[in-house]
Parts: structure tokens; sequence; C-alpha cells
């Protein structure tokens, strides 16, 4: 009942009713004209027609999914795609375009961001003891309450705040989700939101679903500073809050004491709020992690968003949350109330059992991770990229131009095709792709192994041009 609930309130979201047959014969379609060509079309088209570009990209699909597709497809005319308003701009997002193309070419994938090692056994163990001690049936909505408690009782640990368990913690599914029911549960159509370019790409979608009217700073290499002058002009009487991300995908940019306290005074003054998405808060490793909740007069005006899945490698868990006073908690429970109502029990669980974790257990994360940061950011160099400095999350930005070609999107394409290796374009993550047209994004939350090889294919087939 709850998930059939559920999925009716997706569909009256974003109307997307379709198969993914449907969208099959709409690529078989494209396919059929200039398969060889998509990316140099898509390349060219970039700027002036940017979304059709993107429509062309996510054609892609598995080998599997085409066969049964095309018999469908043969059979019965596809109605065309259907799409609210709201979301018509927005495609399939790049992290699954380019993970299909890194499976159709065999590329190693340093693009999107999930492990290709597994999490802790101890976390997985208590999620099998969880479900076989029948902790199976809907949760309570805003979480179990020892996962409540345990997430309390962190974030005491992490930032000095004492918060009350049952009326300021809110678990959901992911961080996605804790972005989704803060946005919808505290934003009005026509409210000013402040977003710092790049940017992660629900943040727009999800503002976009409620209404809002998105104001955007961008933050620029080599260090992607906070300009402020530009943000204390960007803030008007109708700025309702700011998003921010710290450490920050894709930048690997840490905001520094001086720029989150010259934030939050900006905050007070105007009265705005802070979405504070903090789901690398574990992967600071060149300075410590601030949470804008901790600074003086903050917390009464922050919802700090995290998850589980970075942390402890379990991206697939999706087990997130959302921390804030009462009077914000209240608006995005009511959004959570109707999103999801709950999320997965035995999870929840486990997600305790996780968050109770012994120190070593995050020193040795860290250690791990720099171990492979230095591994990709040495091998890159080596390349001839232009590395920029990454402080924080398992990201890290290069410039690509030194290999000649012309944006970032015609980069990844070679990359992907002649050299075998899967990086982002980052335009995707600007309002105006054009300001990210040199920058291309790698993870490194890849075993060891893995990384080498890629950093070696580089090496081997990429020239500067
Ligand atoms: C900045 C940022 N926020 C939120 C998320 C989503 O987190 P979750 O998987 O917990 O929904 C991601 C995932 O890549 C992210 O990079």
């Amino acid at each position: 009942m709850q998930s059939q609930c559920t999925w009716t309130c997706c569909q009256m979201l974003g109307c997307l009713s379709f198969k993914p047959s449907t969208l099959f014969a709409f690529s078989k379609h494209l396919r059929s004209t200039s398969s060889d060509r998509l990316w140099t079309r898509g390349c060219s088209l970039r700027v002036a027609n940017y979304p059709s570009f993107m429509a062309t990209l996510s054609t892609v699909s598995t080998e599997k999914d085409a066969v049964s597709s095309q018999n469908d497809s043969a059979q019965k005319p596809q109605p065309p795609l259907q799409v609210a308003k709201r979301l018509e701009k927005f495609k399939t997002t790049i992290f699954t375009q380019m993970s299909s193309l890194a499976i159709k070419h065999g590329a190693i994938n340093l693009g999107q961001g999930f492990p290709n090692f597994d999490g802790p056994e101890f976390v997985k163990e208590a999620a099998i003891q969880a479900i076989k001690d029948g902790k199976n049936q809907y949760a309570r909505g805003y979480g179990v309450p020892e996962l409540n408690s345990t997430i309390a009782s962190r974030f005491k640990k992490d930032t000095g705040l004492v918060v009350d368990p049952e009326k300021e913690i809110t678990v959901t599914s992911g961080c996605t989700e804790a972005i989704a029911a803060t946005i919808l549960g505290l934003i009005n159509p026509g409210d000013e939101v402040i977003l710092f370019a790049p940017f992660y790409d629900s943040y727009e979608a999800t503002l976009s679903m409620a209404g809002a009217k998105i104001r955007c700073i961008t933050l620029r290499p080599p260090d992607f500073a906070v300009p402020i002058n530009e943000l204390k002009s960007a803030i008007t009487e109708n700025t309702r809050a700011i998003l921010l991300n710290t450490p920050h995908n894709p930048t690997g940019k840490m905001f520094t004491r001086e720029e989150l306290n010259t934030i939050a005074s900006l905050c007070i003054e105007n009265d705005v709020l802070v979405f504070a998405d903090e789901v690398y808060d574990k992967l600071a490793f060149e300075m410590e992690h601030i949470s804008m909740a901790s600074l003086p007069g903050m917390y009464e005006r922050t919802v700090t968003m995290n998850s589980l899945g970075k942390t402890f490698s379990l991206t697939g868990w999706k087990i997130g949350w959302a921390i804030a006073p009462p009077h914000l908690t209240w608006g995005l429970r009511q959004a959570h109330a109707f999103l999801t109502f709950a999320t997965s029990t035995p999870m929840q669980w486990a997600a305790a059992t996780a968050l109770n974790a012994p120190d070593s257990y995050y020193i040795e994360l860290k250690r791990d991770y720099m171990a492979k940061k230095e591994i990709l950011v040495e091998g890159l160099k080596a390349v001839g990229f232009k590395v920029f400095p990454s402080s924080g999350t398992y990201f890290v930005v290069v410039d690509h131009t030194p290999f000649g070609l012309d944006n970032d999107i015609a980069f990844c394409e070679y990359l992907i095709k002649e050299v075998g290796v899967v990086a982002i374009p980052t335009s995707v993550f600007y309002l105006n792709p054009e300001e990210g047209k040199n920058l291309i994004r790698f993870t490194f939350c890849k075993d060891e192994e893995t990384l080498r090889t890629a950093v070696e294919r580089m090496k081997e087939k990429l020239r500067r041009g």
C-alpha cells in the first residue's frame, strides 16, 4: 500500500509514466540516423541546443535492453514521451549516461561516485541480523528511534550541538530525499534560492519542482573561493535560502571558516535559511570540516543534510537524514511524509550500528582514501592535466585543455572511446554550461589497482595537443 502511494506520488510529480522500452524506441530512431556521430553532433550543438544533445546522449542503453526493446517497438507505435513542464529541461542524469557508456565501451569508470569495493562486514551483518530479527515492517515515519538517537550522538560529537532526536532529526531515503523534503517542505513558488555552481545535479531539478527561482554564484578555479561581493548582491528581499555543499562535489573545495562566517552573517542580517549538504563530512583530508549549523546563531536557521552512503561505502542503501530545529523540521517532515513516508527498516537498524563505529573506522577510511587520492592526483599530473587542489570528497577536478579538445563533453567522449576511461564533464553542474567547458571530474573511490590501470591507460594513449 505504502509503496503504491509512493509510486503514485512520483508519477504525479513528474508524469514519468513511460516504460524503458518507450525510451529505447526514441533512442533507436536517433541512433538509426547517426549513431557513430552521436557525440560529435552533440558537441557542436552543446551551447546552442544543450538540452537536445542531452536527450541524444540519454539514449544509451545496454545491449540487453536493446534486444527486448527492439522486439517491443517493432510491434506497436510508441506514444510520445511525456513530462511535466517543471521537469522537461532535465534529461537522464549524466551519471547514468556515463556509467552506461562505461559498460558499452569497457571503460574504467572514474565517473560516477560509487565505490567499486564493498561496505564494512559489521554493517552488512547488522542488516542481515535486523532482517532475521523481523525488523521488516514500516518504520516510524521520521526514523527508527535507535537511529535518530545515534545520529544525535554523532552530531554532538562532531559539532558540539545537542539536538532532540525526536523533534529535530528526520531519517530519509538518502541525502537526495533530505534535499527534496527540505526544499519541497520549506520553499514556496517564487522564493529565491542561491546555489554555488558547479552544483550537485539534484538541487536544480528539485528547486524546479518547488517552483523556486535559482540565483547562481559561480565558484572559479584554481581555489573555487566564494566571491563574497557577488554573493552580497545576489541576496534580495525574496531570498529564502542558500544551499551549500561542503566538502564540495565536484571540486573537492571545503568552505573555509572565514567564508562560512561571512555567509552566516549575511544570512542572519537578511533572515535567510541555509540548507547544508554535508554528505562528504567524513572525507575531509586537508582541513577540518565545519558544519554551518555549529556557527553562532546559525543552528536555528540551518537544515543539515547527510547520509550513510559515502562514509560507509554503501551508496545503494540510501539511508540519509536531515537535522534542523523543530520549526524547520515541521515543514520538511510534511514533505517527507508524502514523498516516502518512511525508509527501509532493517537498513535503518544497520545504519545505527554503522554510526556507532569506533574512531578507528574513520581514521582508516581517511587513510585509505588519502592513498587513493595520491595515486590519482599524481597520476593525472604525470599524464599532463592541470589538477586543481581537492581538500575533501573523493573527487578531483582537472583542466583538460592541454589535450586540445574543444570542450569537456568532446574530451570525455574521446577519453571513453579512445582511452577507455570515464570522467564526468562538469558543464552539467552549471546553469550556464559554458562555465564548465574546460573542466572534467574524476573520482578516486575505486580500488588502487583500478586507479593505477586508469592512469596507465591515460599515460599510454593521451597526447598533449
Ligand atoms: C553533494 C551530494 N549530495 C547528495 C548526494 C546524494 O546522496 P545519497 O546517495 O545519500 O542520496 C550526493 C551523491 O553523490 C552528492 O554528491
